[in-house]
């Protein structure tokens, strides 16, 4: 007897279409599954083999053949678990064949013959929908995460009796609840609790609302880290497109728990001991990393200087395209990673550059400059002074908090999607050299007070590209369709040359 029954397997972020072909001959009793599969599909028969039993179901004493169609695919991991179960089921005349044409399915095992959470949940209905297939079968915890795909019927199941229950044309378990939207948690990081630094908010409001990259620079303890875990609260909530892409990714990742939509912006902050390929993705069978799992949200790299020159190299592509491209022999996976970059570092190795107190050497230094240079500083719109806040600043609390300042970054962005209705863009940090001009509407002034920077040498022809985003981005906090003398004037305070001095002038 043969039986059929159509499965995925996760192939970057995307899902394919994988049918389980189970054979059933007399001989003598063998359980074989070809078709390129992992250790995790191999394994997938001692799994199945006591789930079945444990179920109440018979497992056929014969010859038993599974393969995994098409062969040039590679499967991995246990998703496969529940449609091999299925096929010997049907096989063996346990289950009726014929509804597996209906039906996908899609889970791991448990010896006891319960389903377990899959990775990649959310990827798998849309390639059910796609391949117009009537309805999914998934394990209860992931049922939410499969709704997300309109015009799907989603069984989500517990166990494998409960499979069967629906595959005999019983009802539907009943989906679990979804998860209350609740409003953002009172424990979420407010500017508020920022004491003093009120040049460096300015900064990180203007950084939100076009949202441009900023490097954070200041001797330690000043506040660094804590400013930049301010930036994702001040940032627009997702569209629903976008969190349906940051659902996806997640989900593949192994990060999402099988509830409906992500809806926070994400926030990755690596460590800085991570590898290339943990910061952009890799792996013999490529899985997304910290820039991708950053994908419409922040990407915060604390202690810059201290993350491995490889790591920050690979930045450079999903910096420039938003996607990291990982090529594997003859295929090359694609994974979205449009992220806001934040980065803090000292000044110096001791932090304390500037002063007296400092004891870097001159080597110390210039190493430490080294690292900073590159392909990121290029990318850095914004770059943020940070001095200890005065006695009398750190004695009371700053008055800003995260609430009002996003109502002003909200009403930039809507300015800014406005102009750039049609150009695919949505803030001003994506404006490309060419855009500039069109869209920055500079008054006479303005270009005038640029053009003295520039004559003077403060400013190279990259660096006056940036100068006029962040201008753009200050007369948008200010409702002003003009970019004037004092936007561009504020512009040119965020280019802190010092830091970098030596190593590239913005
Ligand atoms: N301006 C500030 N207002 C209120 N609290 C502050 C401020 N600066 C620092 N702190 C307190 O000090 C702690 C340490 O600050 P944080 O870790 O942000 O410093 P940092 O600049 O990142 O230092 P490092 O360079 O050592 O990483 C914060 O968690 C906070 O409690
Ligand atoms: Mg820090």
């Amino acid at each position: 007897m043969l039986a059929l029954v159509t499965t995925f397997a996760i192939d970057g972020l995307a899902s394919r279409r994988v049918t389980v072909e189970v054979d059933l001959r007399r001989g003598l009793p063998a359980f074989t599954i070809v078709g390129r599969a992992d250790a995790a599909v191999r394994e997938s028969r001692e799994r199945v083999h006591a789930a079945l039993l444990n179920s109440g179901f018979d497992f056929p004493q014969r010859r038993i053949t599974v393969n995994l169609a098409p062969a040039h695919l590679r499967k991995v991991g246990p998703g496969f678990d529940l449609a091999t179960a299925c096929g010997i089921l049907a096989a063996s005349e346990q289950l009726p064949a014929a509804v597996l044409e209906r039906w996908a399915v899609f889970g791991e095992l448990s010896l006891s013959g319960e389903l377990r959470h899959c990775r990649g949940v959310l990827a798998v209905a849309e390639g059910a929908r796609r391949a117009g297939i009537a309805g999914l079968v998934v394990p209860c915890e992931c049922a939410r995460e499969a709704t997300l795909v309109d015009g799907l019927a989603v069984a989500g199941v517990t166990s494998l009796t409960e499979v069967a229950h629906v595959l005999r044309g019983g009802s539907l378990p009943e989906l679990p609840a979804p998860e209350p939207v609740h409003a953002p948690s009172a424990e979420r990081p407010d500017l508020a609790d920022v004491r003093g630094h009120a040049a460096p908010i300015r900064a990180l409001t203007i950084a939100a609302a076009g949202a441009h990259n900023a490097l954070l620079s200041g001797p330690p303890g000043t506040g660094k880290t804590m400013l930049a875990r301010r930036l994702a609260p001040l940032l627009p909530a997702l569209s629903r497109d976008e969190a349906v892409t940051v659902t996806r990714i997640h989900s593949v990742a192994g990060l999402h728990n099988g509830g409906g939509l992500v809806r926070e912006r994400p926030m990755r902050a690596p460590h800085h001991t991570i590898s290339a390929p943990g910061l952009v993705g890799g792996g013999s069978t490529p899985a997304p990393g910290e820039a991708s799992l950053a994908h419409h949200g922040v990407l915060f790299l604390d202690e810059l200087s201290e993350f491995s020159r490889a790591a920050l190299e690979a930045l450079r592509q999903p910096l420039e395209d938003g996607v990291v491209a990982i090529v594997r022999g003859q295929r090359t996976v694609i994974f979205p990673s449009r992220f806001q970059l934040i980065a803090s570092t000292n000044p110096c190795p001791c932090g304390l550059a500037g002063t007296d107190a400092c004891r870097c050497s001159e080597g110390d230094l210039a190493r430490h400059r080294r690292r900073l240079s590159g392909p990121l500083l290029d990318r850095l719109d914004i770059l943020v002074d940070m001095p200890r806040p005065s006695a009398s600043e750190i004695g009371r609390t700053s008055g800003t908090c995260t609430a009002a300042v996003r109502e002003s970054v909200m009403a930039a962005r809507e300015r800014q999607a406005a102009r750039l209705a049609g150009t695919g863009a949505t803030t001003n940090a994506e404006l490309t050299a060419g855009q500039l001009d069109r869209f920055v509407r500079a008054d006479a002034r303005a270009l005038a007070v640029l053009q003295r920077a520039y004559a003077q040498g403060d400013l190279s022809a990259r660096g006056r590209g940036r100068v006029l985003r962040v201008a753009r981005t200050i007369a948008d906090l200010a409702g002003d369709e003009r970019v004037r003398a004092k936007h561009v004037n504020e512009a040119l305070g965020l280019r802190q040359r010092d830091i970098l001095e030596g190593v590239q002038a913005a």
